[in-house]
Formats: structure tokens, sequence, C-alpha cells
């Protein structure tokens, strides 16, 4: 084998692997479909937004990375359209190894209890938690040899003040369906982590700050514990593709904080740092 294959076969972390990702039309979820292509996966694509779903899976498969990738319509709060989509994977490619619980709303942007309403709630519970529960539930069953199941929290599972009542609660949840599934599906050879990002300029962040991207970045930027670098997608699809590959094979039931330690500061800490 020429040496150049050689490498390009290592370095391809997710050959012969089938992933499905949910909300993979935009954003995180879409970079990280990218990236997994890039490393060998074959794709179910799901999400609502149809025409920019089909042209992200159309996108990858012109890219020439010869993958196989596929888009199906999902709305993750409907049991019956998750069941089809992860029976599609199965049906394409032969099996499911990745599933990606990405897809996720904010709703209104309304952050004190007082302006919140009840049925933008429970709709936010119903995409961020029952979403992901049902994503969790269809895809282990469909991982007959093992497999990795990944769904994106967010800093808001361990931090109070960072999104509206009904975000932090459904990432917080985000949190316990991990650990509870981990348990269970843990006998069969199935990891169960989630990631939590900090601030990424995607279209969601930019719709609930009604910031455009470079304003996001340069306001991340400014909040963020680690200087000199800015959060990108491609830091949350470098996290998701650890925890879906073998070099994370061990590694289950943990949430992977994506935060430059943003969540671990101690705002007194300055009083006691020596100053450099
Ligand atoms: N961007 C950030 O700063 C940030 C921080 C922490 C966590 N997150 C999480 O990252 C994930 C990806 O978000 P993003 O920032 O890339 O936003 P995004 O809006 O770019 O992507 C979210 C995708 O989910 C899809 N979606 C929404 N409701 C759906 C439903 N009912 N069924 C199927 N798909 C649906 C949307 O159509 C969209 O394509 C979300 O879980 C979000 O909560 C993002």
């Amino acid at each position: 084998m020429a040496a150049t294959s050689l490498v390009s076969t290592i370095s391809r972390r997710l050959e012969g692997k089938v992933a499905l990702i949910t909300g993979g039309a935009s954003g995180i979820g879409r970079r990280t479909a990218e990236i997994f292509a890039q490393h060998g996966a074959k794709l179910v694509i799901a999400d609502v937004q149809d025409e920019l779903g089909h042209s992200v899976s159309q996108s990858i498969s012109s890219s020439g990375a010869k993958n196989d990738v596929t888009y199906v319509h999902c709305d993750v709060t409907d049991e019956n359209q998750v069941k089809a989509a992860v029976e599609k994977a199965v049906k394409s490619f032969g099996k499911l190894d990745i599933m990606f619980n990405n897809a996720a709303t904010t709703g209104d942007s309304k952050l004190r209890l007082v302006d919140s309403d009840k049925d933008d709630f429970e709709r936010i519970l119903r995409v961020n938690i029952t979403g992901v529960f049902l994503g969790i539930k269809h895809a282990a069953q469909a991982m007959i040899s093992g497999g990795s199941i990944i769904s994106t929290a967010s800093i808001s599972a361990s931090l109070g003040g960072t999104s509206s009542y009904a975000y932090t609660c459904s990432k917080s949840a985000v949190l316990g369906l991990t650990r509870n599934a981990a348990v269970e599906l843990g006998q069969f050879g199935i990891r169960v982590n989630c990631v939590s990002p900090f601030a990424v300029a995607t279209p969601m962040v930019k719709e609930f700050t009604g910031l455009g991207e470079e304003e996001v970045e340069s306001l991340s930027d400014e909040m963020a514990n680690l200087k000199h670098v800015t959060l990108k997608a491609d830091d949350i699809a470098s996290a998701a593709l650890f925890l879906a590959s073998d070099d994370g094979r061990y590694v289950s039931g943990h949430n992977l904080v994506v935060d430059g330690g943003f969540t671990i500061v101690n705002p007194y800490s300055s009083m006691i740092q020596p100053k450099i």
C-alpha cells in the first residue's frame, strides 16, 4: 500500500461506520456531518429543513469524499419519524453504529420567569428532551453489535443563567438521559455520551441573540475563559468524532464539555491568582 493511502486510511476514523445525525442540515450538525463524511462514515442526515438538508447531503456527496449520504425528513418529536429515520439508515447502509441526537430549538428568547410562556416551554421540551429520548430509544434497538450514541447538551446543563428556563431544563435533562441510557445500554456494548458546547456562532445563536456571526464570535471571545482561540462548530464536531470513533471506545456516561473552562471558573479567582 502506498504511504499516502496508508495515512489516509489510518486517519479516517469512521471508516465503515454508519451514522445518523439529527439537526444535520445546519450549524453544528452540518459540520459534524461533513467531518464524519471526511472520516469515511456513511450518513443519514435528518432534519425538518428539507431544502437545506438535501443541499447539505448533495454537497457532501459531491465533495469527493465518495461517501454514501442521504437526507430524511424527521421531526424528532414524532416517534414514527424517528423510528423511520433509524430504519432508513439500516435499510440504506445495513446497520447503525453512531446516533448523534443534535436537533434542538431555543424557542423565544425570553429569559425571565414572568415572561416565559407555558406553551413555548412545553414545545422546547418536546424537541430538546422528547426528541433525544426517542433518538436514544430507537437507535439503541438498531445497534445489535454495539454503537455510540451522542447527544448535544450545553453548558446550560451545568450552569444557571445562560439561557431560557425551558432550554436550561431541557439540556439538564439531556445529561440525565445520557447517564440513564449509559447505565442500561452498557451491557450491549453501546456507549452513551453527550457534548456540551459553549457559544458557537450558528444560525440558532444568531437568531436567539439577534447578532451576526462576527458579533457572536467577538462576544463569545470576550466572555470566554480560554483566550486566543475562537470556538467553532468544528470544535464540537471534533468532540463528537472522538466519542463516535474507537478513540473513545471506553468512554460512556460522559458529558464532554467543550467550553474552554468557562463553567469551572471561580468568579473571584482574580483575587487569589498572582498577576502576570
Ligand atoms: N450554537 C451554540 O452555541 C450551542 C451551544 C450549546 C448547545 N448547542 C446545541 O447544539 C445543537 C445544534 O444547534 P446549532 O447551534 O447548530 O443550531 P442550528 O439551528 O444551526 O441547528 C439546529 C438544527 O436542528 C433542527 N431542528 C430543530 N427542531 C427540529 C425538530 N423538531 N426535528 C428535527 N430537527 C430539528 C433545525 O432545523 C436545525 O437544522 C443543539 O442541540 C443546540 O441546543 C448549541
